[in-house]
Protein backbone atom coordinates (compact mmCIF):
# COMPACT_ATOMS: atom_id res chain seq x y z
CA UNK A 1 0.00 0.00 0.00
CA UNK A 2 2.80 2.53 0.91
CA UNK A 3 4.70 1.85 -2.36
CA UNK A 4 2.10 1.96 -4.53
CA UNK A 5 0.68 5.51 -3.28
CA UNK A 6 4.42 6.85 -3.02
CA UNK A 7 4.83 5.62 -6.57
CA UNK A 8 1.46 7.61 -6.99
CA UNK A 9 3.06 10.73 -5.37
CA UNK A 10 5.79 10.20 -7.80
CA UNK A 11 4.19 10.00 -11.03
CA UNK A 12 1.33 12.58 -10.09
CA UNK A 13 3.98 15.45 -9.75
CA UNK A 14 4.50 15.08 -13.42
CA UNK A 15 1.23 15.96 -14.07
CA UNK A 16 1.05 18.74 -11.72
CA UNK A 17 3.64 20.14 -13.37
CA UNK A 18 2.50 19.64 -16.88
CA UNK A 19 -0.34 21.27 -16.08
CA UNK A 20 0.44 24.28 -14.58
CA UNK A 21 2.87 24.67 -17.75
CA UNK A 22 0.23 24.18 -20.25
CA UNK A 23 -2.09 26.57 -18.04
CA UNK A 24 0.48 29.39 -17.67
CA UNK A 25 1.39 29.14 -21.14
CA UNK A 26 -2.59 29.67 -22.20
CA UNK A 27 -2.60 32.53 -19.33
CA UNK A 28 0.18 34.06 -20.54
CA UNK A 29 -0.59 33.73 -24.26
CA UNK A 30 -4.14 34.93 -23.87
CA UNK A 31 -3.06 37.93 -21.30
CA UNK A 32 -0.55 39.76 -23.71
CA UNK A 33 -2.11 38.83 -26.40
CA UNK A 34 -5.82 39.98 -25.31
CA UNK A 35 -7.20 36.67 -26.60
CA UNK A 36 -10.66 35.60 -25.37
CA UNK A 37 -11.18 33.38 -22.32
CA UNK A 38 -12.42 30.16 -24.49
CA UNK A 39 -14.20 27.35 -22.48
CA UNK A 40 -10.75 25.48 -23.26
CA UNK A 41 -9.41 27.97 -20.96
CA UNK A 42 -11.65 27.44 -18.51
CA UNK A 43 -11.14 23.53 -18.43
CA UNK A 44 -7.21 23.72 -17.92
CA UNK A 45 -8.18 26.15 -15.28
CA UNK A 46 -10.64 23.64 -13.62
CA UNK A 47 -8.69 20.80 -14.43
CA UNK A 48 -5.09 21.99 -13.17
CA UNK A 49 -6.72 23.03 -9.96
CA UNK A 50 -8.04 19.34 -9.55
CA UNK A 51 -4.78 17.47 -10.15
CA UNK A 52 -3.43 19.77 -7.85
CA UNK A 53 -6.02 18.73 -5.23
CA UNK A 54 -5.66 14.71 -6.32
CA UNK A 55 -2.00 15.52 -5.40
CA UNK A 56 -2.65 16.70 -2.54
CA UNK A 57 -5.39 13.76 -1.59
CA UNK A 58 -2.16 11.44 -2.04
CA UNK A 59 0.16 13.49 0.12
CA UNK A 60 -2.24 13.50 2.97
CA UNK A 61 -2.70 9.78 2.77
CA UNK A 62 0.98 9.58 2.56
CA UNK A 63 1.62 11.57 5.89
CA UNK A 64 -0.56 8.87 7.60
CA UNK A 65 1.10 5.86 6.59
CA UNK A 66 4.97 7.15 5.87
CA UNK A 67 7.76 5.48 8.01
CA UNK A 68 9.28 8.61 7.37
CA UNK A 69 6.68 10.51 8.80
CA UNK A 70 6.15 8.24 11.57
CA UNK A 71 9.14 8.37 12.78
CA UNK A 72 9.31 12.43 12.22
CA UNK A 73 6.04 12.53 15.00
CA UNK A 74 7.70 10.09 17.48
CA UNK A 75 10.76 11.13 17.49
CA UNK A 76 10.57 14.68 17.03
CA UNK A 77 13.67 15.99 18.91
CA UNK A 78 15.95 14.25 16.89
CA UNK A 79 14.07 14.01 13.86
CA UNK A 80 14.02 17.83 13.38
CA UNK A 81 17.57 18.40 13.50
CA UNK A 82 17.80 15.34 10.52
CA UNK A 83 17.61 17.13 7.16
CA UNK A 84 15.83 14.51 5.27
CA UNK A 85 13.16 13.32 7.84
CA UNK A 86 12.97 17.46 8.97
CA UNK A 87 12.22 17.99 4.81
CA UNK A 88 9.26 15.22 4.47
CA UNK A 89 7.71 15.62 8.09
CA UNK A 90 7.87 19.62 8.06
CA UNK A 91 8.89 21.78 4.70
CA UNK A 92 7.86 19.86 2.03
CA UNK A 93 4.16 19.10 3.19
CA UNK A 94 3.91 22.76 4.81
CA UNK A 95 5.08 24.30 1.19
CA UNK A 96 3.09 22.06 -0.89
CA UNK A 97 -0.07 22.75 1.24
CA UNK A 98 0.21 26.70 0.56
CA UNK A 99 0.82 26.17 -3.18
CA UNK A 100 -2.52 23.57 -3.39
CA UNK A 101 -4.22 26.37 -1.70
CA UNK A 102 -2.64 29.01 -3.74
CA UNK A 103 -3.40 27.54 -6.89
CA UNK A 104 -6.96 26.73 -5.57
CA UNK A 105 -7.73 30.67 -4.83
CA UNK A 106 -5.94 31.62 -8.19
CA UNK A 107 -8.52 29.28 -9.93
CA UNK A 108 -11.53 30.44 -7.70
CA UNK A 109 -10.40 33.95 -8.36
CA UNK A 110 -10.50 33.69 -12.15
CA UNK A 111 -13.59 32.14 -12.42
CA UNK A 112 -15.28 35.20 -11.00
CA UNK A 113 -13.02 37.55 -13.20
CA UNK A 114 -15.58 39.76 -15.32
CA UNK A 115 -13.19 40.51 -18.27
CA UNK A 116 -10.98 37.90 -20.40
CA UNK A 117 -8.21 40.06 -19.71
CA UNK A 118 -8.26 40.49 -15.91
CA UNK A 119 -9.08 35.91 -16.16
CA UNK A 120 -6.24 35.42 -17.69
CA UNK A 121 -3.97 37.97 -16.08
CA UNK A 122 -5.32 36.20 -12.30
CA UNK A 123 -4.35 32.93 -13.56
CA UNK A 124 -1.18 33.74 -14.36
CA UNK A 125 -0.06 35.77 -11.35
CA UNK A 126 -1.35 32.76 -8.47
CA UNK A 127 -0.52 30.14 -10.63
CA UNK A 128 3.24 31.22 -11.08
CA UNK A 129 3.50 31.32 -7.42
CA UNK A 130 1.82 28.19 -6.64
CA UNK A 131 4.50 27.26 -9.80
CA UNK A 132 7.22 28.32 -8.13
CA UNK A 133 6.63 27.20 -4.31
CA UNK A 134 6.01 23.51 -5.99
CA UNK A 135 9.68 23.70 -7.53
CA UNK A 136 11.44 24.62 -4.76
CA UNK A 137 9.70 22.07 -2.38
CA UNK A 138 9.94 18.87 -5.17
CA UNK A 139 12.69 16.22 -3.50
CA UNK A 140 14.73 16.33 -6.94
CA UNK A 141 17.39 13.60 -7.67
CA UNK A 142 19.84 16.31 -8.36
CA UNK A 143 19.23 17.72 -5.45
CA UNK A 144 22.51 16.44 -2.51
CA UNK A 145 20.60 17.01 0.82
CA UNK A 146 16.70 15.05 -0.21
CA UNK A 147 17.05 13.35 -3.38
CA UNK A 148 14.31 11.00 -4.52
CA UNK A 149 13.97 9.50 -8.17
CA UNK A 150 12.48 11.44 -11.10
CA UNK A 151 10.59 7.87 -11.78
CA UNK A 152 9.47 5.83 -8.50
CA UNK A 153 8.67 2.05 -10.19
CA UNK A 154 4.86 0.41 -8.88
C1 LIG B 1 2.06 19.59 -5.82
C2 LIG B 1 2.23 18.98 -4.70
C3 LIG B 1 3.25 17.90 -4.41
C4 LIG B 1 4.27 17.42 -5.18
C5 LIG B 1 4.68 17.83 -6.59
C6 LIG B 1 4.94 16.39 -4.39
C7 LIG B 1 6.02 15.64 -4.81
C8 LIG B 1 6.64 14.66 -4.07
C9 LIG B 1 7.71 13.83 -4.54
C10 LIG B 1 8.34 13.89 -5.93
C11 LIG B 1 8.03 12.97 -3.53
C12 LIG B 1 9.10 11.87 -3.56
C13 LIG B 1 8.44 10.57 -3.95
C14 LIG B 1 9.44 9.42 -3.97
O1 LIG B 1 10.05 9.14 -2.94
O2 LIG B 1 9.58 8.82 -5.05
C15 LIG B 1 7.18 13.28 -2.41
C16 LIG B 1 7.20 12.63 -1.20
C17 LIG B 1 6.35 12.91 -0.16
N1 LIG B 1 5.32 13.83 -0.14
FE1 LIG B 1 4.82 15.05 -1.62
N2 LIG B 1 4.31 16.31 -3.17
C18 LIG B 1 3.29 17.22 -3.15
C19 LIG B 1 2.41 17.45 -2.10
C20 LIG B 1 2.45 16.84 -0.88
C21 LIG B 1 1.58 17.13 0.22
C22 LIG B 1 0.48 18.20 0.19
C23 LIG B 1 1.94 16.30 1.25
C24 LIG B 1 1.39 16.18 2.63
C25 LIG B 1 0.58 16.96 3.23
C26 LIG B 1 3.03 15.48 0.78
C27 LIG B 1 3.66 14.51 1.51
C28 LIG B 1 4.72 13.76 1.09
C29 LIG B 1 5.39 12.77 1.90
C30 LIG B 1 5.01 12.42 3.34
C31 LIG B 1 6.41 12.23 1.12
C32 LIG B 1 7.49 11.21 1.47
C33 LIG B 1 7.01 9.97 2.02
C34 LIG B 1 8.12 8.99 2.27
O3 LIG B 1 9.22 9.05 1.74
O4 LIG B 1 7.80 8.11 3.04
N3 LIG B 1 3.32 15.84 -0.52
N4 LIG B 1 6.32 14.29 -2.78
Amino acid sequence: MYSTILALHSLVRWFVLISLLFALFRAYNGWFSKKSFSSFDNSVRHWTATIAHIQLVFGLFLYFISPVIDYFLHNYKEAVHQREIRFFGMEHSLMMITAIIIITIGSAKTKRRQTDNEKFKTMAIWFTIGLLIILTSVPWAFWSLVSRPYFRPF
